[in-house]
C-alpha cells in the first residue's frame, strides 16, 4: 500500500526510524505546511517533498494519508483525506472532540474507506503476550488492573533543547495544552481495551496541579496535567487509570489476577519483559526496599541523596533519546486489514472509543460521576469472563 506522510515533525522521524523492516507498505513522500521543517525532513531523510496538501490527493498512487500532524489538525487534514478517498491512519488522539472523531468515522464509513488511530502499542510483542497469558487461563480470572502513565515532571525539564533525529524540536505547547491525557492516556487503554474488551463506565478526577507551567513559551491555558479515572470493563475487570506530568515516570501496567499478577514495565517498550508472579511483589521490587529498610539507619543521609540524584539523571536521556515503540507497526496493520484481509486490529470502533474515554478522563462531567461510554459496543469482549 503506497501512502504519503503529512506532518513532518517530532514524531515523524519516529515513524521514519521504525519503516524499515515493515512489509507491504511504500512512503511516497511527505508534507508539512511549515516549509522549513518540510525541507528539513525530506533532505534528512532522502524521500519526495510534496509542495502541498492538493499535490499529495492530486497523486493518484497515494491510497493512505497518513496524519502525524498536531492534535488540534488532526481533524481538518484527516477529513480532507477521507474526502478524497484516501484510507487515513492518524497518530492520536483521533479528534479533539467526539463530534468531529464521529464525523471522521461518518466519512470514512460513507466511503468505504478504512480509519485508523494511534497508538497501536496493543499490537506490541509484550501486550500480545500478556493476552496470550491471559487467554489460557493460567492465571485464572483477570479483576484488576493498574495501569500507570506518568511521564515525570515535564516541566522542570530542560525541554526546551529536545530535538528529534532531522532536528524538529519537542513540541511542548501541545505537551501542555493539549494535555497529558490527550497526548497518552490512549496508551494504556488501548491494551487494556485488547484485553478486556470495550469500557462500559469512567469515573474519573482530573487536575491542573502546575497552571503556571509553559508559561515561558507563551502557554496561557494549560489543560489538566493529572487525571485519575476508573474504568469498568464490560465483564466485570476493573482499571485505574492515572495520567500525569507530575508524578516520576513510570508505565507500567499490572494485571492482578485470581491467580497471579502480570506486570509489564512499560507499555511504551515493545520487548520489555511480562513478569508473572504469585503476588506481583517480585525480587526486582522487593530487594531494594529491603535493604533501604533494614540499612537505612546505619548509612549516612548523603548515600541516599545520591542514590536519588543519579537515578534522575538517568531519566533524562531516556525522555530525550526515545524508546523501543514501534510506531509503523499500526500502518503495516491497517494496510494488511484493507489488502489481506487480516484481523482488524486497529479500526475506527477502536480509535473512536479510546478517544471516548480519553475524553471522559480528560474533561469528566461532573466530580465523582460515572460517565457511561456509548462506543465499543463493536469490539471484542475480551478475556474478562476467562
Ligand atoms: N512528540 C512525541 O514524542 C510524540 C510521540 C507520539 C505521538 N505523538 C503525536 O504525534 C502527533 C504530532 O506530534 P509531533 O510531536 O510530531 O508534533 P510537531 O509539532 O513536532 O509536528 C507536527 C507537524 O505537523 C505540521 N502541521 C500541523 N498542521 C498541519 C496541517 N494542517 N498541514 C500540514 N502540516 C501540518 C506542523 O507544521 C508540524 O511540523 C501528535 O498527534 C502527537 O500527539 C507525538
Amino acid at each position: 500500500m503506497n501512502f504519503a506522510i503529512i506532518g513532518c515533525g517530532y514524531v515523524a522521524d519516529m515513524y521514519m526510524q521504525t519503516l524499515p523492516g515493515l512489509d507491504g507498505i511504500t512512503l511516497l513522500g511527505a508534507y508539512d505546511r511549515a516549509p522549513e521543517r518540510l525541507a528539513a525532513f525530506t533532505a534528512f531523510h532522502k524521500i519526495h517533498a510534496y509542495p502541498s496538501m492538493e499535490a499529495v490527493l492530486a497523486d493518484e498512487r497515494v491510497q493512505m494519508v497518513v496524519n502525524l500532524t498536531n492534535p488540534r489538525s488532526h481533524y481538518e487534514v484527516s477529513l480532507r483525506a477521507l474526502e478524497s478517498g484516501r484510507h487515513v491512519y492518524s497518530e492520536k488522539p483521533l479528534a479533539m472532540t467526539m463530534e468531529e472523531a464521529d464525523a471522521l468515522a461518518a466519512a470514512a464509513r460513507a466511503r468505504g474507506l478504512q480509519l485508523a488511530s494511534a497508538p497501536c502499542n496493543h499490537l506490541s510483542d509484550v501486550v500480545q503476550a500478556l493476552k496470550h497469558e491471559l487467554e489460557s487461563g493460567r492465571l485464572g480470572k483477570p479483576l484488576l488492573a493498574q495501569a500507570e502513565m506518568d511521564d515525570g515532571m515535564v516541566s522542570a525539564l530542560d525541554y526546551s533543547s529536545w530535538r528529534s533525529i532531522s532536528g524538529a524540536p519537542w513540541p511542548a505547547r501541545d505537551e501542555f495544552e493539549v494535555g497529558c491525557t490527550m497526548e497518552h492516556a490512549g496508551y494504556q487503554i488501548s491494551p487494556l481495551v485488547a484485553l478486556f474488551g470495550p469500557v462500559r463506565r469512567v469515573t474519573a478526577f482530573s487536575a491542573c496541579l502546575l497552571p503556571g507551567k509553559g508559561a515561558e513559551i507563551g502557554v496561557t491555558d494549560p489543560s489538566p496535567d493529572l487525571s485519575i479515572g476508573v474504568l469498568e470493563f464490560d465483564g466485570g475487570v476493573v482499571a485505574r487509570l492515572t495520567n500525569s506530568i507530575i508524578a516520576p515516570s513510570d508505565r507500567s501496567l499490572r494485571v492482578v489476577c485470581e491467580g497471579g499478577v502480570a506486570t509489564l514495565s512499560d507499555v511504551w517498550e515493545y520487548h520489555t519483559p511480562l513478569r508473572i508472579s504469585p503476588t506481583g511483589n517480585g525480587l526486582k521490587a522487593r530487594v531494594p526496599r529491603l535493604l533501604e529498610k533494614r540499612l537505612s539507619r546505619f548509612m549516612p543521609k548523603m548515600l541516599f541523596g545520591w542514590r536519588r540524584r543519579v537515578r534522575y539523571g538517568r531519566q533524562v536521556p531516556r525522555t530525550q533519546g526515545g524508546h523501543h515503540m514501534d510506531f509503523s507497526r499500526g500502518i503495516a496493520q491497517l494496510a494488511a486489514q484493507i489488502e489481506k484481509g487480516a484481523p482488524a486490529l486497529v479500526s475506527s470502533e477502536l480509535a473512536l472509543h479510546v478517544t471516548e474515554v480519553t475524553l471522559a478522563l480528560q474533561s469528566p462531567a461532573s466530580a465523582g460521576q460515572a460517565q457511561v461510554m456509548r462506543t465499543g459496543q463493536d469490539l471484542p469482549a475480551g478475556m474478562a469472563g476467562a
